[in-house]
């Protein structure tokens, strides 16, 4: 099998770990990689759990060597809005250097190219120059809500030294990054009720609330007129950033053009007084990430809807807490609830933000890794998205944790079309190999 042969079988799954209808294609996803790492010599289980199984593999231990642990994810988000997809989600092909499908970059892509990388030190006959497990969950994407517990239970026996992820983002193409920070999440479904259902809205707009009308308010008062975010003590545990990071990120070739254009907008829009960069690499936000109630169809119908919601999610940065956080949201939003519709308030997914040392024995060793790979320093970056486990992994496991990101910021993520450069599943088998030697010399 090719390079690429291996990446479109694993993309060919429909693995959406959100959505229960998906539950037997999750799973076979996990047994079909689990046998994927076994057929290149690795012990692998597909471990089951309350929810997704999570793959666990790692090569025969050979005592005194240090150990390696990578960490990925199988799982992908929702394909919705299916209709913007040029083609298929699930039915990978290469345009113009790209390969495209759900799970490309995030995160079937990278995690395939340290499998890769692996396997082709093991067909050498090479012996592996560090001790390494892969752990691949299938439920990143909702918020890893049973990897604590699988940890807990098996944790023990991993023992690595040092974690690799490789499941952020590079810079630009060309300009390798070493990701150091990431935001938290904290995820929150808001709903207001009014009427006990759907009500004619001539015969009675005008007479009771509208939840919609409401909820639309509520919402307006999560920000400030300058578009910091409104809710009393949100920015009480903000670390401030540091000069070398301010210096540092000005001098990337990321500027406002360039954010427009990967991100295909007219322009850019947020918190006043700091950059784009600075904005969403380390400083925390109120997003609106779905709004609903009444009629969604075609055309119009004159109704009051009976109740509204919105699904909401902050991003957190050093040193907030997702707990926190939703005690001083709850407050905000039943202080901003006008008494005649009621608040109900469902918690989501929550995970802390990371910050992690790039100047570590580690970190020096994975920026030497990045160097090798692509002829030049990494950048030392930030980023925006969140991966729950991190700070589990911390706690548990007692390591630290390297970032070592394949995906670009045109990656169309969680989007349609989303996709990966052949070129970087390939430098990505290049690094594997090259962190492998230089952890080991740590
Ligand atoms: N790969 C991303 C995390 C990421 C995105 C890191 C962009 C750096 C830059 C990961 O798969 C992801 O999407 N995580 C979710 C977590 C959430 C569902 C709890 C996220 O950030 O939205
Ligand atoms: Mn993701």
């Amino acid at each position: 099998m090719t390079h690429l042969e291996s990446l479109f079988a694993f993309l060919r799954f429909q693995s959406v770990s959100a959505d229960p209808a998906y539950r037997s294609q999750v799973s076979e996803c996990a047994e079909w990689l689990s046998r994927r790492f076994a057929a290149m010599g690795l012990e692998s289980v597909a471990w089951p759990t309350a929810g997704h199984p999570v793959v666990l593999a790692r090569s025969r231990p050979r005592p005194g060597l240090r150990t390696l642990l990578i960490y990925g994810h199988y799982d992908v988000q929702p394909v919705d809005p299916l209709a913007l997809w040029k083609t298929p989600p699930f039915e990978p092909r290469v345009e113009e250097g790209k390969i495209y499908a759900r799970g490309a970059a995030d995160n079937k892509g990278q995690i395939m190219a340290h499998l890769l990388g692996v396997e082709e030190l093991l067909k050498a006959g090479k012996e592996l120059p560090v001790n390494v497990i892969f752990l691949v969950e299938g439920e990143e994407e909702v918020g890893s809500p049973h990897l604590e517990a699988f940890l807990r239970e098996h944790g023990g026996e991993l023992r690595p030294d040092i974690i690799a992820i490789s499941d952020t983002g590079m810079v630009a193409p060309g300009i390798p990054s070493l990701t150091y920070g990431l935001r938290g999440v904290l995820a929150m479904e808001v709903r207001l009720r009014g009427a006990a259902h759907d009500l004619h809205s001539g015969i009675y707009g005008g007479m009771v609330p509208n939840p919609a009308t409401l909820l639309a308010r509520l919402i307006a008062t999560l920000h400030d007129e300058s578009f910091r975010v409104a809710v009393p003590g949100f920015y009480d545990a903000v670390l401030p950033l540091a000069e070398w990071e301010r210096r540092e990120w000005a001098a990337l070739p990321l500027d406002d053009a360039a954010l427009c254009a990967s991100s295909e907008s007219r322009a850019l829009f947020g918190e006043a007084g700091f950059t784009p960069l600075e904005r969403v690499w380390a400083r925390p936000t109120a997003e609106v990430n779905g709004i609903g109630g009444g009629y969604q169809g075609e055309g119009s119908k004159t109704v009051l809807p009976g109740e509204a919601f919105a699904k909401l999610t902050f991003r957190l940065v050093p040193d907030q807490t997702p707990a926190e956080i939703e005690a001083k949201v709850r407050a905000h939003l039943q202080a901003h609830t006008p008494p005649e519709v009621t608040l109900e308030i469902s918690p989501g997914h929550g995970g802390e933000p990371f910050l992690c040392d790039p100047n570590s024995p580690d970190g020096l060793a994975a920026r030497r890794a990045v160097a090798r790979t692509w002829g030049r320093e990494p950048a030392l970056i930030r980023e925006g998205g969140s991966i729950p486990i991190l700070q589990t992994f911390r706690r548990l496991l007692k390591t630290d944790i390297l970032l070592l990101g394949l995906a670009l910021p045109d990656c169309a993520a969680h989007a349609p079309n989303e996709n990966f450069p052949v070129e970087n599943l390939e430098a990505g088998i290049r690094l594997n190999q090259a962190l492998l030697e230089e952890l080991a010399r740590v």
